[in-house]
């Protein structure tokens, strides 16, 4: 099976063995495939100790990182990290996305004039990384001459080794095996501008660079970095395409919505996240967003201790994935695990995307709450501006890139209703 495949297979399994762990083999390699919350809870946070990280596909294509490491090199990687990620100044985000949401929504109408029928990925990539690299390192995206395309054609043919198992190669297709070392060496060369003096020393930047000269810790700057990119813009943008796709699915919600943002803006516009925050039935857009499309479908975990999990032996050895598209359509959880819901249980239990969709334990998305705060100021700042509509009712077909696409693109037009 070619790894892009393999999110219409998870949805495939969600819907025909609804509420299962599965026993399942991937190019010739058994796995256990998690659908239910339980023993996905036991797995990433009861025995968390019992199973490491599964990444190696992730690390051979974009670096050894804090995504992709256990044990001690996990450890000196977050503390690198973790404190200003969970620590940023929300209004200073909110401003920042707002601002950048503005300008993306500017674009998006522009393209749709000329004709567009799918909403331009490379516009929500960079609206996202622009707010990520101004909030960490204090300077704007533009301003790094980093091209965005090749870090996405990375994150493509890096994700065609997700499912090969070490040593078989072969069943790779030749295009990934033929780009990926040239791409990698172009991308990490991009990287290096945060070595120099154009980036201002902040103390998160001054922190990795000082771990990066310091051979014992094993830290590469770009491989942190990159990972930094991937993990934390490449998802949020995905979020906002799907959330954007939702959107022009129900036109009554989007007016509510809208409506909402329209009450809500003069003060966000003085008061910014305080205001913000106020905006339930958009909080539970993006919960909902999250659970019926995760942009990371799945987590990999190899068990290193034996196990008992749903009345079977789990051996040192095997290999675990956690499908978060299983978990969050599970029937046991909500009447209705298929369709989009905006009542206020719809944001609670085990199963709600803004839960789940995270991860938890102690692997727990590092950037969790930034990329919600990013979130509703993103999808505020856009429904002021634009007005969406489907171009197509075609069921989506996924197409996986280290997060989950929708393959051709989401079938959206947009609408300036500024005028
Ligand atoms: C909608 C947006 C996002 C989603 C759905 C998401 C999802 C995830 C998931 C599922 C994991 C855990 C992977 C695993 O256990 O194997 C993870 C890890 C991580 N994410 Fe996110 N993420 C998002 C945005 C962000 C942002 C904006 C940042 C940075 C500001 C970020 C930083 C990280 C980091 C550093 C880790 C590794 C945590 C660790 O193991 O120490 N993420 N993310």
């Amino acid at each position: 099976m070619r790894s892009t495949d393999f999110c219409n297979s998870l949805y495939r399994y969600a819907r025909e063995q609804n509420g299962s762990n599965l026993d399942i083999e991937l190019n010739g390699v058994p796995v256990l495939l998690i659908q239910r919350h339980e023993e996905a809870d036991h797995i990433l946070r009861v025995r968390s100790s019992g199973y490491r990280k599964n990444m190696d596909w992730f690390r051979q294509a974009l670096g050894a990182s804090r995504f992709s490491e256990d044990g001690e090199a996990w450890r000196v990687r977050r503390a690198l990290t973790h404190d200003y990620f969970t620590q940023f100044d929300r209004e200073r985000t909110t401003a920042l996305a707002c601002r950048y949401a503005d300008e993306a929504g500017r674009q998006l109408t522009a393209n749709s004039t000329r004709g567009a029928l799918q909403v331009d990925d490379g516009v929500l990539r960079r609206m996202a990384v622009s707010v990520l690299v101004e909030n960490f390192f204090g300077l704007p995206f533009a301003d790094t001459g980093i091209d965005l395309d090749r870090i996405a054609d990375l994150m493509e043919y890096g994700s065609a080794y997700s499912f090969v198992p070490a040593g078989r190669t072969d069943a790779l297709y030749g295009n990934a095996l033929r780009r990926l070392p040239a791409l990698r060496r172009q991308v990490l060369q991009d990287l290096q501008i945060f070595r120099s003096s154009r980036v201002p020393a902040g103390t998160m930047l001054t922190g990795m660079l000082q771990a990066d000269s310091n051979r014992d810790t094993g830290v590469v700057l770009e491989h942190e970095l990159l990972t930094f990119f991937a993990a934390g813009a490449e998802t949020s943008a995905a979020t906002v395409g799907w959330a954007l796709y939702l959107l022009a699915l129900y036109p009554d919600v989007q007016e509510r919505l809208r409506a909402r943002a329209r009450e809500l803006a003069p003060r966000v516009s003085v008061d910014g996240w305080r205001a913000l925050s106020e905006f339930g039935e958009l909080a539970t857009l993006i919960s909902e967003t999250l659970r019926l499309y995760p942009p990371t479908p799945i987590i990999a975990r190899l068990a290193i201790e034996a196990d008992q999990i749903d009345g079977r032996t789990v051996a040192p050895g095997q290999n675990v994935l956690i499908s978060f598209v299983g978990i969050q359509h599970d029937a046991r959880h909500r009447a209705e695990p298929w369709t989009l819901g905006l009542d206020e249980q719809s944001r609670r239990g085990p199963t709600a995307g803004s839960n789940t969709a995270f991860s938890f334990g102690p692997r727990i998305c590092g950037g969790k709450q930034f990329a919600l705060t990013e979130l509703m100021a993103f999808l505020h700042t856009l429904l002021l501006r634009v007005r969406f509509e489907t171009t197509s009712l075609e069921p989506p077909r996924f197409h996986w890139k280290s997060q989950m696409l929708r393959e051709g693109g989401q079938p959206v037009r947009c609408l300036d209703i500024t005028a």
